[in-house]
């Protein structure tokens, strides 16, 4: 299959994901590349469709503005600039760039000359820039205007170089979309079905007759990686999953079931949970907590790995936020600080496979369906690779799991009969380490405390406490009373992040 692409050069906008994704849901495989990148390194790809320049936080004019390789402009490949783009190539193709009056923000209508092809449905559409293009570089031409920017739309149609003042990456104009199939002919190659086919032969190629060891965690990312290496691979593939006993209510009887059963894949299910409980006996510190799990984890697969004497390859459920994420990139991204228990040390002697790498979220999950994965696992919510471990506040104990367990399945089953199950981001229950006074047939009880956290995100970094209705509440109270042994008294968490984090420790 042709591996058909759009590239796009970062310049270090905060909207350069949304590029990218609307690029690849308009059909064509596309991805973020540095900046400064050579038109000779990009001449070797022979399956590049057209080119994208993103927006900055920096001007053009700065003297430390991020520049390109001129001879891109040469290649005769499409390019479009987006606002520090068009800037860009306009200052490097000889036109002016200065700063404005005034900012201009927000949508807006534009005023288009219909003589071109890249705007062309009459949307409004989203400004933000401080800088505009006064002179236009020889051989453009202006198409557009807004009431603040007179030159919003500049084409060279020789050279097929565009450059858009606003942002299409953040309105619902056409111009992505005209680029992308009209001007630079992308004909709908990139299907998740399409991606199984490429990577199924790439990772065929990669591996040849070698094992890889695979550690699951009953997450999203790791199941579909076992999914996708076992449709590729088969039985070269081994599964080792630990259960630490900090899992959900039935999590690790599920692994077992669908990959085991199911799919039929090798897989080694470590019984550890004596193993972590006794390490972490009498543990209260929250960091402390954290480091024993991720070790611990690393001890355990390292025993299982050794017996697996013929394995050559190690593979990851890296998806394509961690790795903008993980500060690779030149324009300096944000550095995610949270590190799975999956996380494994790199001096294991495996060489990587990560086929998955590439993927987005939502596509890791569309891949997961077309393999034919459950929607349980599929659409999992996000769960923190130390398990309950972190919603026992202080130390942890068998029973104090258990009444986590408890807990959050009945939770969970209430927010699916109210058809909140995928509606709201993450919601879980913490048993907080206090115990307060209640009242059971008459008697005095002295109990735990327990909490309900629901909130909404879209990547974890910041989030907005879930309004849950009160029924739904009212109903996961009472059952929770009345099935969970233990508790005498809920509370709702009613903080977002920032201040709070969205776990409690
Ligand atoms: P916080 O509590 O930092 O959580 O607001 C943000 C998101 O990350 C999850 N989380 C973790 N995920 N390993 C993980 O893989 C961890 O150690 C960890 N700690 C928190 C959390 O569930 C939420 O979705």
């Amino acid at each position: 299959m042709e591996n058909k692409k759009i590239l796009v050069l970062d310049f270090g906008s905060t909207y350069n994901q949304d590029i990218v994704r609307k690029v690849r849901n308009l059909g064509v495989y596309s991805e973020l590349i540095d900046y400064d990148t050579k038109a000779s390194d990009l001449a070797l790809d022979k399956d590049i469709l057209g080119l994208i320049l993103t927006g900055s936080p920096r001007s053009v004019n700065d003297k430390d503005a991020f520049s390109m390789d001129p001879e891109i402009f040469n290649m005769g490949i499409p390019v479009l600039g987006i606002c520090y783009g068009m800037q860009l190539m306009a200052h490097q193709l000889g036109g002016k760039v200065e700063k404005m009056n005034f900012a201009e923000e927000g949508l807006v209508e534009l005023t288009a000359d219909s003589d071109q092809n890249l705007y062309t449905n009459n949307e409004r559409v989203f400004m933000h820039h401080g800088d505009h293009v006064t002179v236009l570089p020889d051989g453009f031409t202006n198409y557009a205007y807004t009431d603040k920017t007179v030159n919003a739309l500049m084409i060279n149609k020789e050279k097929n170089l565009f450059g858009t003042q606003f942002h299409p990456e953040k309105d619902e104009s056409d111009v992505l979309d005209n680029f992308v199939n009209k001007i630079c002919g992308g004909q709908n190659t990139w299907t998740m079905e399409n991606y199984v086919e490429m990577q199924t032969k790439l990772i065929q190629d990669q591996i040849q007759g070698d094992q890889v060891i695979l550690a699951l965690s009953g997450g999203v990312d790791s199941a579909v990686v076992a999914a996708l290496l076992h449709h590729a691979i088969g039985d070269q593939l081994v599964c080792i999953f630990v259960d630490h006993g900090l899992m959900r209510k039935y999590e690790p009887e599920q692994v077992v079931e669908v990959f085991g059963n199911h799919f039929k894949i090798n897989l080694i299910k470590v019984d550890a949970q004596d193993r972590f409980l006794g390490k972490l006996a009498g543990v209260d510190d929250p960091e402390q907590k954290r480091k024993i799990i991720g070790n611990e984890f690393i001890e355990v697969f390292n025993d299982e790995t050794k017996k697996l004497e013929e394995a050559k390859w190690l593979a990851q459920g890296t998806i394509y936020s961690d790795v903008i994420e993980s500060g690779t990139s030149k324009t300096g991204k944000l550095v995610k600080s949270h590190h799975n228990v999956g996380g494994l040390p790199e001096d294991m002697k495996f060489k990587l496979v990560e086929p998955v790498r590439s993927l987005f979220k939502d596509e890791v999950r569309e891949l997961g369906l077309v393999l034919g994965l459950p929607e349980h696992i599929v659409h999992r919510q996000p769960f923190p690779g130390p398990g309950l471990g972190i919603r026992v506040l202080g130390d942890i104990t068998r029973e104090k799991v258990r009444i986590v367990q408890d807990s959050d399945y009945i939770l969970r089953d209430e927010m699916k009969i109210a058809g909140l199950e995928r509606k709201v981001w993450q919601y879980f229950t913490v048993l907080t380490g206090l115990k307060s006074v209640g009242v059971k047939n008459n008697e005095r009880t002295y109990d735990y405390t327990l909490a309900i956290r629901g909130v909404n995100s879209v990547d974890g970094m910041s989030a907005e406490w879930a309004r849950i209705p009160y029924e739904v509440l009212d109903t996961v109270s009472k059952r929770i009373l009345k099935e969970v042994e233990g508790i005498n008294r809920i509370v709702y968490d009613i903080t977002s992040k920032p201040p709070a984090t969205i776990e409690w420790e």
